[in-house]
């Protein structure tokens, strides 16, 4: 099957692209920047808010991930009038089956973010399309990164009541890969990390992950998704889910050299020696800073 991948350059983009092909796809990858296509990968220039270059991206496409999204930031720009010019091309060209990727808890905290992620939904449904909602809980590197950002500050502001299920991208990826694999679904599937922890847990194993030392203030979050958050709005009991922990993907257990060098790169997609740096079209784990890769020495 030929998929094209919307948002293939980005963090769960990185994981789907080697999910697929892996899975005996042809892949074609759509980006805003012009890329050259190399190994099995065709990337396509095009833009979602204009419909440039989407003509040309869809031409014989059976399928399409679509992840394209301009974020907590983006005030829906790409997910609700990207995802609108996306269903008209893909209706001309006879796509068989589109799927979307958005956040468990849409439907009960149709907030901020979430409520662009919903109205976009509805449009997939009502699109005539075959169709998918994959909806997916926090991922590990976005979570990663947000901690991060507060990690500057002296002392870091902890709300110990809110519930969080990171999930790994590269199992979003593989959760992905399988619905592309089969019929249209119709309907929506939440896919979660293995555990719920708290806002306590997350920041303590991040900070010992990162070597680093920070008090944490217990404070409240203000605002209405934080609300449905600690109402567990945003978590689910969804089976299956990912097995991949919080705490496995900070502390990723020391890789096993062996003599067998080769054979043991080529392990799975989501092996760490499958993810070249420089890249794009391998990379799995997406932002995965903090992580050794095994070298021989
Ligand atoms: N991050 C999370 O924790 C999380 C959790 C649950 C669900 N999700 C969902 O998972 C999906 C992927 O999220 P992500 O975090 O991987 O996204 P991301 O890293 O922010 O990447 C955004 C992607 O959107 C593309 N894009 C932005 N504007 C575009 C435009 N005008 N035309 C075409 N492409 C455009 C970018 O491609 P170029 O810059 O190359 O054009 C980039 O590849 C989204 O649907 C998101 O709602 C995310």
């Amino acid at each position: 099957m030929r998929i094209l991948v919307t948002g293939a350059t980005g963090t769960l983009g990185g994981a789907l692209v080697p999910a697929l092909l892996k899975a005996g796809n042809e892949v074609r990858a759509l980006s805003r920047t012009r890329r050259e296509s190399r190994g099995n990968v065709d990337w396509r220039w095009g833009d979602l808010i204009s419909g440039n270059g989407l003509e040309d991206a869809l031409d014989g496409v059976d399928a399409v991930a679509h992840l394209a999204t301009s974020g907590r930031k983006g005030v829906g720009a790409v997910d609700i009038p990207g995802t609108r010019t996306l269903i008209l091309f893909a209706r001309e060209a006879g796509i068989r089956h589109l799927l979307f990727t958005s956040v468990v808890g849409t439907d009960r905290a149709a907030y901020h973010y979430l409520k662009y992620k919903l109205e976009a939904e509805r449009l997939v449904t009502e699109s005539g399309l075959g169709w998918t909602i994959l909806r997916s809980t926090r991922f590990h590197q976005s979570l990663d990164q947000r901690i991060r950002d507060f990690s500057g500050l002296p002392v870091l502001p902890v709300d110990r009541s809110l519930p969080w299920q990171p999930v790994h991208t590269g199992e979003v990826a593989a959760r992905a890969a399988e619905l592309l694999g089969a019929r249209p679904a119709g309907r929506e599937i939440d896919f979660g990390g293995p555990e719920v922890i708290t806002t306590d847990d997350l920041v303590k194993t991040w900070l010992r992950a990162r070597g680093l030392r920070r008090p944490c203030l217990p404070v409240r979050y203000p605002g209405r998704v934080y609300a449905a958050q600690r109402a567990g709005d945003l978590t689910t009991d969804a089976s299956p889910k990912g097995r991949i922990t919080w705490n496995d993907y900070l502390f990723p257990p020391p890789a096993d050299v062996s003599d067998d060098f080769a054979s043991e790169h080529t392990a799975s997609p989501t092996s760490p020696a499958n993810q070249p740096e420089q890249d794009p079209d391998l990379r799995v784990y997406g932002g995965d800073e903090g992580y050794e890769r095994p070298t021989r020495s």
